[in-house]
């Protein structure tokens, strides 16, 4: 595996693999790789002849007050693990390059992004849309991979990359979660040991709603009544939102039609953490 720190040695990488006719798979991170990242490393893998696996802390997809200084970064380890899975080039650009003084070009995705997440954590999405259209220019890839435990990161990219003419597909790949069903996140790390185990109310919260909804519960407010009382009867536990929407157009549903695939999502804080979760239901 190569290691890129720079921008131009990136760019000239990606030139030289298409030029040569090889299909580049690209998995943007942020970083303090875990099995989650791992397996998108693996599903680019089997897909492309080059996988470019990128670490950059994005610091214009934090708010202030978040946790961009405290966020974990260990590039040695993620180099390491990165290669374990396949990947062919490791991509490290600094801050300074990505983000000059003075940058000033963004972009801004409407409708999709006021809600959810982007109602809690404003500007959020046009900090991750920025920094994904820029990796997409500088290496090029034929497809890129994001996990659906971010499900309205995968929404706001696909509408980018789409309306962008990018050319780039967007892969999503299945949540990879604990064996007692805690989605893998970065930040589970900052969960003590009473907030982990409180943490697993959001999975069983989703599972709580797929049951409703299989048992023929059409009404949204009553399967999200359900999901908070799980969430509630765990423990202390804030909770940001829970949510029934359209999973293209983030609109929360007022109705469940027969066929319709439901955006079941919500974000809880437990102690001083922010977890989010979701699941694709399907209504028979
Ligand atoms: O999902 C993430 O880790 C980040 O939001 C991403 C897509 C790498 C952009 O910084």
């Amino acid at each position: 595996m190569e290691t890129i720190d720079r921008v131009a040695g990136m760019s000239r990488a990606a030139g030289i693999f298409r030029r040569e006719g090889r299909t580049i798979g690209l998995v943007p991170t942020m970083g303090s790789l875990h099995a989650g990242h791992l397996e998108l490393v693996r599903v680019a893998r089997a897909r492309a002849d080059i996988v470019v696996v990128s670490v950059f802390v994005n610091p214009t997809q934090f708010a202030p007050g978040e946790d961009y200084e405290t966020y974990p970064r260990d590039p040695e380890r993620d180099a390491g693990l990165a290669a374990g899975a396949g990947a062919d080039v490791f991509f490290l650009p600094s801050v300074a390059e990505m983000f000059p003084d003075g940058f000033g070009t963004w972009v801004d995705v409407d409708g999709i992004t006021g809600v959810l997440e982007g109602k809690s954590r404003p500007g959020h999405f046009r900090g991750v849309a920025t920094v994904v259209i820029k990796l997409f220019n500088i290496a090029r890839p034929h497809f890129a991979v994001f996990g659906q435990k971010d499900a309205q990161q995968v929404a706001v990219i696909r509408r980018a990359a789409g309306e962008l003419n990018t050319g780039v597909e967007i892969v999503v790949v299945p949540t990879v979660r604990e064996p007692d069903g805690l989605a893998l996140s970065s930040r589970n790390a900052y969960l003590d040991a009473g907030e982990r185990r409180r943490a697993t109310a959001l999975r069983r919260s989703l599972d709580a709603a797929r049951d409703l909804v299989a048992s023929g519960e059409r009404d949204p407010a009553k399967i999200t009544g359900a999901m908070a009382r799980v969430i509630s009867g765990s423990g202390p536990a804030a909770i940001d939102y829970i949510s029934l929407a359209d999973p293209d157009t983030l609109e929360e549903l007022t109705a469940l039609r027969p066929g319709a695939v439901v955006l079941a999502s919500l974000a809880v804080r437990i102690g001083r953490t922010r977890l989010i979760d979701n699941e694709l239901l399907t209504v028979d």
